[in-house]
């Protein structure tokens, strides 16, 4: 059966790339705001009976989720035998426990929400921290793509003798298997966040830095604020510039420009969210995931299953 991708506006390119290695169609589907902030949705390419896909990276999710919602719903309506969603950024991951009293722990209702719409879903290294697996929250099937063989790939060409540097102990196993790749030594911080924008690091061992270039490698990378400090820090000890590699380009306000501004050598990120800063291509990874997804049977309803 051919699939259709659709495209939430702004997931064109990712739309198209997909397509292009799935050798499949990009479906037609106007996706537009009303004056008063509401939206409409129209599938313009025929579904019934299809495997939908939905493009749909979820980096600002409180403005596009509505319209991914009614997309999905819609394609449903219309007959679609499954509708998928590729989101290579996933919001809502941090949140992931009640901090404070009162809380919502919004990466569980984020997650219910989303699994009562789609049937499948592929995303790229979701911020997994307390949860071991997507499958905690998500009822429906997904797979993950890791973008650690891409980064180690990409330092290995571009950084002479690097020195990868995590920002956090929980980011030890992640950035251990990323140097594996790139075969160099790492390290972590000591990181301490006090809010939003404050946070501070310090470098255990300042002196496995001397002579080699510095990689700062985080999954997300938001306010900056965790590499600004790292980078200040460095620069504090006479070290050389680092060089930023982070998988999502979230860049809140003006983070890309302050984290450049604090001393960053360079920075480069994952295509998961388009940004300038974007050197590291994920498709391959995520087309190959989809493939497995839409070959899929779908799972037999109880009531319909043989005695
Ligand atoms: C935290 O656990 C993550 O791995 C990142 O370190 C964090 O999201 C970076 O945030 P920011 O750029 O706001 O410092």
């Amino acid at each position: 059966m051919k699939s259709v991708i659709l495209a939430l506006p702004g997931n064109e390119q990712l739309a198209a790339g997909l397509a292009a290695k799935l050798q499949t169609e990009v479906g037609r589907m106007t996706v537009r705001r009303f004056p008063d902030g509401e939206s409409y949705v129209r599938i313009e390419t025929p579904v019934d009976g299809r495997n939908i896909v939905l493009a749909c990276g979820l980096h600002d999710p409180d403005t596009m989720i509505l319209a991914l919602l009614f997309a999905a719903s819609t394609a449903r309506e219309l007959g679609a035998a499954r509708v998928g969603l590729v989101a290579p950024y996933l919001a809502y991951m941090r949140q992931d426990k009640r901090f404070n009293e009162g809380e919502s722990i919004t990466s569980v209702h984020f997650a219910k929400l989303i699994s009562r719409y789609v049937d499948w879903l592929v995303t790229v290294d979701p911020h997994l921290h307390r949860r071991t697996s997507l499958d905690d929250i998500y009822s429906v099937p997904s797979i993950v793509v890791h973008a650690a063989p891409l980064l180690a790939q990409w330092i290995r060409a571009h950084v002479d003798s690097p020195v990868l540097i995590g920002p956090d102990s929980e980011s030890e196993q992640w950035v251990s298997e990323v140097a594996r790749g790139a075969n160099a030594p790492w390290l972590v911080l000591e990181k301490i966040r006090r809010g939003d924008r404050d946070v501070s690091v310090s470098i255990p061992d300042l002196g496995a830095l001397r002579g080699r270039t510095p990689v700062l490698v985080d999954d997300i990378i938001s306010t900056a604020r965790t590499m600004i400090a790292a980078s200040r820090h460095l620069a504090g000890h006479g070290i050389a510039q680092p060089v930023c590699v982070g998988v999502h380009a979230v860049f809140a306000g003006d983070a890309h420009a302050e984290l450049l501004a604090a001393g960053a050598g360079r920075v480069v990120t994952a295509n998961t969210i388009p940004h300038s800063s974007n050197a590291i291509d994920v498709s391959g990874p995520l087309a190959e995931a989809m493939r497995n997804l839409l070959a899929m049977r779908p799972a037999v309803p109880a009531s319909e299953s043989a005695p």
